[in-house]
C-alpha cells in the first residue's frame, strides 16, 4: 500500500501525529520547528541533546520525551549536519532516517522540507523528501515467515506551498514506487523470475499505464534473428524473451530508446563462475528492472517524450545444450561475434536489443546494465560507469544523474582499444584481449550495435546492489537508474552536434577537425 504524503500548514507543536520529526543542524543548531517544540516542552532541549551526545550529524536521530505536551505523541530530532554542505540528496537521506524512526508509527509529521538547502529548488526538495520517506520504508519481506513491514501510512509535510509543491510530493511518491518495484523484482530469487515470468510481470505492471507491451517468445526471436539472446539462453530450460515497450504521448518532443540488461541468473554458462561470484547473480537483471520501472510511471508523470523500451531477458546456464566457447553468433546488423567467454553474456544479449533500438531510429539510445566487474574495480560499488558515442548525449545523462542524486562517473571510450576486440575468425570477440580495461572494452563492443544513433551506456555492476542499509538504500537491490532515467526522459533534448566521446571526442576537437568514422556504421 503506497504511503500517503501530504502538505499541511499546521504548526509543528500542534500537529496531531504519532511522531513529529524535526531537523537539527551541526553543533545542535535548531532547524525549522525545533524552537516551538522546545518552548512547548518548557525548554531544556539543548541540555538534553548535550547529555545524550546528539550533535546533529547527518543520519543521527534522537527520540525526545514529550510528556503529552505536544499534539504529536512523540518527537524525534533528525541530524542534517552543516547547512552549508546540505544537498537535496542529504534531505532525501534525512527523510529516509525519519521513515526508519517512524516504522512503528502510522502517521509522522515533519518540518524537513523547510530545511531545504539554500538555493535548492523547493519542488526538487519536496520530491526528494517524498522519495526519502517511501524508500526509507522499503523492505523485501516476501519470503519471511513473520514479515515486519513498516507501519508508516501517512506523512504530513509541514510547510508552505501550493499545487506545485503538492505535485512534487506526488511525483516523489510515484518515482519511489517505481524504484521499489525495481528493487522487488531484482531481490526476487531467480527461480521465481524466468524470462517468461519476467515478461508476464511486465505486462501486468503496465496495465492502465499507457505503455504498449510486446513480448517476443523463442519462435519470434528466431524469426527476428536475435542470435545473442538465443545463444545465451540456450543452456537454460527456461527460454529467453525480448520485451518491447512503447510510450507514445500525443505531440511528443523527440524519441528516446531505453535498453536494459535482463539476465535473470548469471551462472557464467560453461565459463562458469565460482560459488562466491554467483551469490548475487539473481540481480543481473537490474538494468531491465530499471527500464521497466521507469516506463511504468511516464504517463503518471505526464512525460512528453516518446520512449521506447527494449528489454532482453535470458538465463545464462551451463548444460549439454549451452552455447560453447568458440561458437560464432551472427547479428541482425551483419556483425559476427566469436564467443570466447560465455560469462561475457550481457553484451551478447544487449547487442540484439541495441540493433532493434537503432533500427527504430530514435533521437538517442541509453542502455543500463550490470555489465562488468571491471567497472567496480575502477569506480567501487557505489558509482556507475558512464560511456557513450556522443559527448553531448553522455553529458545529458550525467546531468540527469546529478539532478536525481545518483552517482555516475564518465570513463573514456578510446578508439585505439577497439583492436582488443578483433577476432581471428569473426568480426569481433566478446571479451577484450588482455587483462585490463574490461568496462571500456565491453562498452566498445556495445557501440558496434548502435548504428549512427547517439548512444550512452551506464554500467551499474557496482551500485545495483548494496552490502548494507545506508540512508534511503536498503541492503540488497537498490533500484539504481530509475531516478536518473525519470529525470532524463522528463527533460529530454535531442542531442545535437558531432559524435565522438571522451578522449576521442576531445582529441578530435583539439585537432580542430571532426573525425569521420568515429562511429561504426
Ligand atoms: N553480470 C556480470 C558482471 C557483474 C559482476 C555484475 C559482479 C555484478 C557484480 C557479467 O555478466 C560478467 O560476468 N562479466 C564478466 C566479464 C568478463 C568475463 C569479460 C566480468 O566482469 O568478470
Ligand atoms: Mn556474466
Ligand atoms: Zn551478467
Amino acid at each position: 500500500m503506497p504511503i500517503d504524503v501530504t502538505l499541511t500548514t499546521a504548526a509543528p507543536h500542534e500537529v496531531v501525529a504519532d511522531l513529529l520529526a524535526v531537523p537539527v543542524f551541526k553543533d545542535r543548531v535548531f532547524g525549522p520547528g525545533v524552537e516551538g517544540v522546545d518552548a512547548a516542552l518548557g525548554g531544556g532541549l539543548d541540555e538534553f541533546m548535550a547529555e545524550t551526545a546528539f550533535e546533529g550529524k547527518p543520519g543521527q536521530t534522537l527520540a525526545v520525551p514529550t510528556q503529552g505536551r505536544l499534539g504529536a505523541k512523540a518527537v524525534v530530532l533528525v541530524g542534517l549536519g552543516d547547512p552549508a554542505e546540505l544537498t537535496v540528496d542529504g534531505l532525501r537521506r534525512a527523510a529516509a532516517a525519519v521513515a526508519k524512526q517512524a516504522a512503528k508509527a502510522s502517521t509522522v509529521a515533519t518540518t524537513l522540507l523547510d530545511a531545504a538547502p539554500e538555493g535548492a529548488d523547493r519542488h526538487d526538495a519536496a520530491q526528494a523528501v517524498a522519495e526519502g520517506v517511501v524508500l526509507g520504508s522499503y523492505r523485501f519481506l516476501r519470503y519471511k515467515r513473520e514479515p515486519q513491514p513498516s507501519r508508516l501510512e501517512r506523512v504530513l509535510v509541514l510547510g508552505r506551498g501550493g499545487a506545485r509543491v503538492r505535485a512534487a510530493l506526488d511525483r516523489g511518491v510515484a518515482v519511489a514506487g517505481a524504484v521499489a518495484w525495481a528493487r522487488d523484482m531484482t531481490n526476487e530469487p531467480s527461480a521465481a523470475k524466468s524470462p517468461a515470468d519476467f515478461a508476464e510481470a511486465v505486462k501486468k505492471l503496465m496495465r492502465g499505464r499507457g505503455v504498449k507491451v510486446t513480448v517476443l517468445d523463442e519462435q519470434a526471436l528466431r524469426t527476428e534473428r536475435l542470435e545473442g539472446l538465443l545463444g545465451v539462453g540456450q543452456g537454460s530450460e527456461r527460454p529467453p524473451r525480448l520485451v518491447r515497450l512503447a510510450y507514445e504521448p500525443d505531440g511528443a518532443r523527440g524519441t528516446l530508446a531505453l535498453v536494459g540488461k535482463g539476465v535473470v541468473f548469471d551462472s557464467g554458462g560453461l565459463s562458469i563462475k565460482p560459488t562466491s561470484g554467483m551469490e548475487w547473480m539473481k540481480t543481473d537483471m537490474a538494468g531491465a528492472a530499471a527500464v521497466v520501472a521507469t516506463m511504468s510511471v511516464l504517463q503518471e508523470l505526464g512525460v512528453r517524450t516518446r520512449v521506447l523500451g527494449f528489454v532482453p531477458l535470458a538465463e545464462n546456464m551451463p548444460s549439454g545444450s549451452a552455447m560453447r566457447v568458440g561458437d560464432v553468433l551472427t547479428y541482425r546488423n551483419g556483425r559476427t561475434v566469436e564467443v570466447l567467454n560465455t560469462d561475457a553474456e550481457g553484451r551478447l544479449i544487449l547487442a540484439d536489443a541495441l540493433c532493434l533500438a537503432a533500427e527504430a531510429e530514435p533521437d538517442a539510445i541509453v542502455d543500463i546494465a550490470t555489465l562488468t566487474g571491471a567497472c567496480m574495480v575502477a569506480l567501487g560499488d557505489k558509482i556507475a560507469g558512464l560511456m557513450g558515442s556522443h559527448d553531448g548525449w553522455v553529458q545529458q545523462v550525467r546531468d540527469a544523474a546529478d539532478r536525481a542524486g545518483e552517482s555516475v562517473w564518465p570513463l573514456p571510450l578510446p578508439k585505439e582499444y577497439r583492436k582488443l576486440l578483433d577476432s581471428e575468425v569473426a568480426d569481433l570477440r566478446n571479451i577484450g584481449t588482455g587483462t585490463y580495461g574490461g568496462a571500456i572494452t565491453a562498452a566498445l563492443f556495445l557501440e558496434e550495435f548502435t548504428g549512427s544513433v547517439p548512444w550512452a551506456h551506464v554500467d551499474i555492476a557496482g551500485p545495483s546492489r548494496a552490502s548494507s542499509d545506508d540512508g534511503y538504500v536498503s541492503k540488497g537491490a537498490t533500484g539504481v537508474g530509475v531516478r536518473t532515467f525519470v529525470e532524463l526522459v522528463s527533460r529530454f533534448r535531442r542531442p545535437t552536434g558531432p559524435q565522438g566521446s571522451g578522449e576521442r571526442g576531445a582529441a578530435a576537437k583539439a585537432r580542430g577537425s571532426r573525425r569521420a568514422g568515429t562511429r561504426a556504421s
